[in-house]
């Protein structure tokens, strides 16, 4: 079975340790698809697609003029191929039972022939949307509602000027909310360097965002990010948004994920976390026959023993597919009682677990968040989008000790006396590889 393959594929080289050089990895994924020149094509297709968006939001950037002509040419193709899809074969199928059912494409609409992809080769793939592309999402009552839910609680946990952790931070969805609280200092790490180089776009277009960013590209479940950081910095508050299921493939992942979250953490500062809430996954998996959840607009596979229990704590695997924002993907339960007793380990006490639906319940009108961006808009929610947001719940953590201070522990060293800095531009070079 593809799906089973290549959830093997990503566990032996998850498995392998010492196997973090990106570049590597990058090589294995080409070797692994070498046979599949659609795929190519696609990619190809996806990086310059990529490149095209981001014309429409800065359409005077010179390196875009000098590819324009081939990747211009390119893009029509590649919106005939698209349109062509489009019609001759939908998202969707309905089925006899009149139930829509997922094929297994990808966001350019790629079939894979049920495989799943890797964290990195999924989030490298995704193309960045346009406004207009986001607007027309078919889930855009959903990401609206997650971006309410995620600036309510950055404005409550992320106080003013402070210093962010951003662990596992994507594109950069979250910057103009860690803006809005007038941030003195960011840093983002994420596993796929195209999304740090979206985030780099981001933020050097952004004219709010004026604080000093630096960009780590690293896999969080696997390495110390501590090189990296400058010897004086300890974060107010580490956020890590919809991705702390990746890590509950092993608690060795989960435990480099604890220590990269706290090392930094002052005490009294916050860890905020959102991922997947296996409580509900796992009584709704319950509920039906087989071992597959869907609707609409997600659909989840479990790999699990016929009787749906779950005995180990962690690599309880299941592919999760969400309509125009995840691909195929492994992804794993997050046993709620052993992420709250080894975050305790890392002197980290529960102060919030609440549901996406309770969160929502105990927010939507609430007093102290009521200045928080962007605002709450349900009008366009359905059913079948509800049922997704109820599949989600928040985490927050208080830290309850100081980090070990950097500065006495390198006190002879130069790097002991680097400051902050102040605002400038990313480049692609700056971003740093672990
Ligand atoms: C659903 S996206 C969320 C992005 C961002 N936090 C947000 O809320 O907009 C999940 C992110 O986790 C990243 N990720 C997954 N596994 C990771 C790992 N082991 N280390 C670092 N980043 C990882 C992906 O590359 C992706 O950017």
């Amino acid at each position: 079975m593809p799906a089973q393959d290549s959830a093997s594929h990503h566990h032996s080289n998850n498995n392998n340790n010492n196997n973090n050089n990106n570049t590597e990895r990058r090589r294995e994924y080409r070797n692994d698809h070498v046979s599949n020149s659609h795929h190519h094509q696609n990619n190809n297709n996806n990086n310059n697609n990529r490149r095209m968006n981001d014309r429409d939001d800065n359409s005077s950037s010179s390196s875009y003029n000098r590819e324009s002509r081939g990747i211009q040419k390119q893009y029509k193709q590649q919106e005939r191929y698209h349109s062509n899809n489009n019609n001759n074969n939908r998202y969707y199928n309905n089925n006899n039972n009149n139930n829509r059912n997922y094929h297994h494409r990808d966001s350019n609409n790629r079939n894979y022939n049920n495989r799943t992809f890797t964290p990195e080769e999924m989030y490298d793939q995704r193309k960045n949307q346009s406004r207009e592309e986001r607007n027309n999402s078919p889930i855009k009552p959903i990401k609206d509602f997650n971006n309410w839910l995620k600036g309510v609680l950055i404005y409550k946990y992320v106080p003013n000027e402070c210093t962010v952790l951003d662990l596992c931070c994507g594109k950069g969805g979250d910057l103009f909310k860690f803006s809005f609280r007038n941030i003195k200092n960011y840093v983002g790490v994420d596993i796929s360097f195209n999304s740090l180089v979206s985030l780099s776009e981001r933020y050097n277009g952004g004219r709010d965002l004026k604080f000093p960013a630096k960009l780590i590209h690293a896999d969080v479940g696997k390495v110390s990010i501590e090189s990296a950081l400058d010897s004086n910095v300890e974060f107010d508050t580490v956020s890590c948004q919809f991705a702390f299921h990746y890590f509950f493939q092993s608690k060795e992942h989960v435990k480099t994920a604890l220590q990269n979250a706290t090392s930094r953490l002052k005490k009294g500062g916050k860890f905020i976390v959102t991922t997947l809430d296996s409580n509900v996954l796992q009584s709704m998996l319950k509920k039906v026959e087989g071992k597959t959840l869907k609707n609409s607009v997600f659909q989840a596979n479990f790999q699990c023993s016929d009787d749906k229990s779950f005995e180990e704590p962690f690599g309880n695997c299941y592919t999760f597919q969400l309509e125009d924002a995840v691909d195929p993907c492994p992804e794993y339960l997050v046993n709620p009682q052993i992420f709250i007793e080894m975050a305790k380990e890392f002197n980290l006490s529960l102060v919030e677990n609440l549901n996406f639906y309770d969160f929502y319940e105990k927010y939507r009108n609430n007093r102290e968040t009521e200045n928080s961006r962007p605002r709450l808009n349900v009008r366009d929610m359905n059913e079948d989008f509800w049922t997704v947001v109820k599949l989600y719940t928040t985490f927050v953590f208080e830290k309850t000790e100081n980090p070990i201070s950097q500065l006495s522990k390198d006190s002879n060293s130069e790097s002991s006396q680097q400051t902050v800095g102040g605002y400038k531009k990313i480049l692609e070079s700056d971003i740093i590889k672990l």
